[in-house]
């Protein structure tokens, strides 16, 4: 049996990577602030409450699952730091918090969860990352999301080079612009498109993937 954990699975992209490891007859470990909204999915789904950013509940719950292989970790939890937008409208306690959700708490995740997903068969590290956090296509405006995601992919990369020794592979995705609370509703890709998508690119990586940055549909995008 495989084993995947999510944060941020009751809404949105993480709902759904529950939905598609669910019917693929994977175990889940299923984190959200109120994971209610998971009773909805038939599984072997177990859910847990958690607030990414609280680093003592993170710990504990790695400590609760000690000995248990992950075989795929997925860290799917982040906000648009919406407000943080415009020069004129910086806002340091916004971008203070979009910092600790998208970058911080992931490295965390990663960190509290290596030895779980070293302990697997498939060993994959896995973040959402996203396009505006690439350099190459470095554009004006959400300095603080940009930034979050530029550094967590700077993290994954160093996680990559850390972690190969332990064949872990480390990836980070872009979902696409998807129709999620986060995304809008005139995104470009619905969840459908875009998640059943990721998860195939997931499924196939293999340890040369190491230290990529992917689009939804497995081709490479520029840091
Ligand atoms: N949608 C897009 O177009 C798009 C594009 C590029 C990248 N992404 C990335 O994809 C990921 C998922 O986004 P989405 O579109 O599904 O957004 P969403 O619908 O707004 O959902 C965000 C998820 O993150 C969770 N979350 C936020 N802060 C958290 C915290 N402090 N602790 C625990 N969970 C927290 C939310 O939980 P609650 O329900 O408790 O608030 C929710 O489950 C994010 O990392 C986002 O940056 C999305």
């Amino acid at each position: 049996m495989s084993t995947v954990l999510i944060t941020g699975a009751a809404r949105g992209l993480g709902l759904d990577f529950v939905k598609q490891y669910a019917a693929k007859g994977w175990k889940i470990h299923a984190c959200a602030r109120a994971p209610e909204a998971l009773k909805q999915v038939k599984g072997d789904i177990h859910p847990h409450t958690l607030e990414v950013t609280d680093y003592a509940a993170v710990k504990a719950l790695a400590g609760e699952l000690k000995g248990e292989a992950i075989d795929v970790l997925i860290c799917n939890a982040g906000i648009s730091g919406k407000e943080a937008t415009v020069l004129g409208a910086i806002d340091p306690v916004v971008w203070r918090e979009t910092f600790e959700v998208n970058t911080l708490a992931p490295l965390m995740m990663a960190e509290a969860f290596a030895d779980h997903v070293a302990a697997s068969k498939d060993r994959k590290l896995v973040a959402i990352s996203s396009r505006l956090g690439s350099i190459t296509f470095a554009n004006n405006g959400r300095y603080s999301y940009r930034a979050s995601k530029a550094a967590l992919n700077m993290e994954w990369k160093g996680l990559s080079v850390d972690l190969a020794s332990r064949g872990l592979i480390c990836v980070v995705l872009h979902p696409g612009w998807v129709q999620t609370d986060m995304g809008g509703a005139t995104a470009t890709l619905t969840i459908e498109q875009s998640v059943p998508a990721m998860v195939k690119v997931i499924d196939g990586l293999k340890p040369a993937d190491n230290g990529r940055f992917l689009n939804y549909d497995g081709t490479e995008l520029p840091w």
